[in-house]
């Protein structure tokens, strides 16, 4: 293959030099585009081909349906892996070895407590305040209670501020529901695994002990790892962008958790639900649904289907709808919804318009009948989705710091006014 591209412009050529990645994908590097051609740039919207950085941290193939965090596949660490070791992978590029990871989690753990005077930002939150937009708040409020966690350009400090945010994300998860379900704010235990400790710290009843259940735990973990990263998407795109200013980790992920909340983007596990729901509540009439999302009049899209990068199967979708089967029979569950689901994915992938436009059901579609089987509120699945995608998050801000990317600042192509002069207001 060539080492670079010519564009011809105006009866002048540019070279371009190319760059390979380690799966074979080439780029096309315009770093001097600007310049060479004295102001021109290039223009997509929603960077649908553009490449914001080069990251060694998670392969996706969208045609082949392949997701590999640090090489390894998702398949792989779904079965064999748990979410703490998949966190540690993500962030420092290895699995852990025993005492790594256990060193890992007793940092963790010595972090693992909020300041008290956190509880008055989230008392000041009514009851029905969005999940998302109050985990947001008090991430970026975390900032003011750990400043050391700001100026972080050695590895020893971002160390201190990842194990912080690590230790402190899932109590203000928890403490987020169980605001929302009137119940006092306390913390889990420190003496077991990090996901039997989210559990606890959710749903730990003021007056009883708490039960750990396997199938959760296994569920729960599962899930955690599914979300746990996915190269540029939004709210990684944002978490990288907020931190190339040299804003703090915990500034960057609050800003992450704003863009995740968006129903297009991890807001639609929330939003699959309610579709789900409503379908359900209009006798199951799944075709009706589907002309709508058909509709171009019509702004309803189904949720959980379709892909900015998958044009097969999210083969997240696939693990987690076996999952969703096996949670719900192990729960004793009968569970309608997940019914009206299968049957629309069924009559989705026989559909023309979704077929040749390669829409598939993406990590959302069956993730949220999960959450609502552990007795999760609907409000909350995004904040789960959160929970899990914290490491990729890091992962991914730690790359960004650590390759000293400059300043993320796009251009434009200006179309507005071209100059003209004041009028008096009497004149206009
Ligand atoms: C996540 O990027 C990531 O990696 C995200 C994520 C992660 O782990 O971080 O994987 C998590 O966000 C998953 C996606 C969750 N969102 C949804 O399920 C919302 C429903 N999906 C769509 O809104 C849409 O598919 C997107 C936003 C996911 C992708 O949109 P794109 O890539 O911008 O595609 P597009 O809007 O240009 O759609 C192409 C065509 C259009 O029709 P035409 O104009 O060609 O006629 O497909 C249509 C769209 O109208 N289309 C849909 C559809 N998704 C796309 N039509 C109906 N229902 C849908 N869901």
């Amino acid at each position: 293959m060539s080492e670079k591209a010519t564009l011809e412009l105006n009866g002048q050529k540019y070279d371009f030099p190319l760059k390979s990645g380690t799966e074979n994908e080439t780029a096309i590097d315009i770093s001097s585009l600007r310049n060479s051609t004295k102001g021109i740039i290039t223009l997509d919207s929603g960077f649908k081909n553009t490449g914001s950085c080069e990251s060694a941290i998670t392969f996706l193939d969208g045609e082949k349906g392949i997701l590999r965090y640090r090489g390894y596949s998702i398949e792989e660490l779904a079965e064999k892996a748990d979410f703490l070791e998949v966190a540690y992978l993500l962030i420092f590029g290895e699995l852990p070895t025993q005492e790594q990871n256990l060193k890992f989690h007793n940092d963790i753990k010595a972090q693992s407590v909020v300041d008290e005077d956190v509880k008055k930002i989230l008392d000041a939150f009514p009851k029905t305040a969005h999940p998302m937009g109050v985990l947001s708040s008090l991430t970026s409020a975390l900032t003011a209670f750990n400043p050391s966690s700001v100026n972080v350009n050695s590895e020893e400090d971002m160390y201190k501020a990842i194990v912080k945010i690590m230790g402190k994300f899932p109590v203000l998860v928890a403490w987020t529901l169980r605001k929302k379900n009137g119940l006092p704010l306390d913390y889990g235990e420190k003496n077991i695994g990090y996901v039997e400790n989210v559990l606890k710290m959710m749903f730990k009843q003021p007056n009883e002990d708490y039960v750990q259940n396997k199938v959760l735990i296994e569920a729960l973990d599962k899930l955690l790892i599914l979300h746990a990263d996915h190269e540029q998407n939004c709210s990684t795109s944002t978490v990288r962008i907020v931190g190339s200013s040299h804003a703090g980790l915990f500034a960057s992920l609050s800003a992450g958790i704003s863009a995740l909340w968006g129903p297009l983007h991890g807001g639609a596990n929330q939003a699959v639900l309610e579709m789900l729901e409503a379908i359900k509540a209009d006798d199951g009439d799944t075709k009706k649904y589907m002309a709508k999302a058909k509709d171009k009049n019509d702004p309803f899209r189904l949720m959980g289907f379709g892909h900015r990068v998958y044009k097969n199967f999210d083969p997240r979708a696939r693990i987690i709808k076996k999952a969703a089967d096996e949670v719900l029979e192990d729960l004793g569950i009968e569970d309608p919804i997940l019914d009206i689901a299968k049957g629309l994915e069924q009559e989705a992938l026989k559909d023309p318009y979704f077929v040749d436009r390669k829409l598939y059901p993406n990590v959302d579609f069956y993730s949220g009948i999960i959450y609502r089987a552990m007795g999760i509120p609907t409000d909350m699945f995004t904040v789960m989705f959160a929970l899990g995608r914290l490491p990729g998050w890091i992962a991914q801000w730690r790359e960004m710091r650590l390759n000293n990317e400059p300043i993320g600042r796009p251009r434009q192509l200006y179309v507005g006014a071209t100059e003209r002069s004041f009028v008096e207001v009497d004149k206009r």
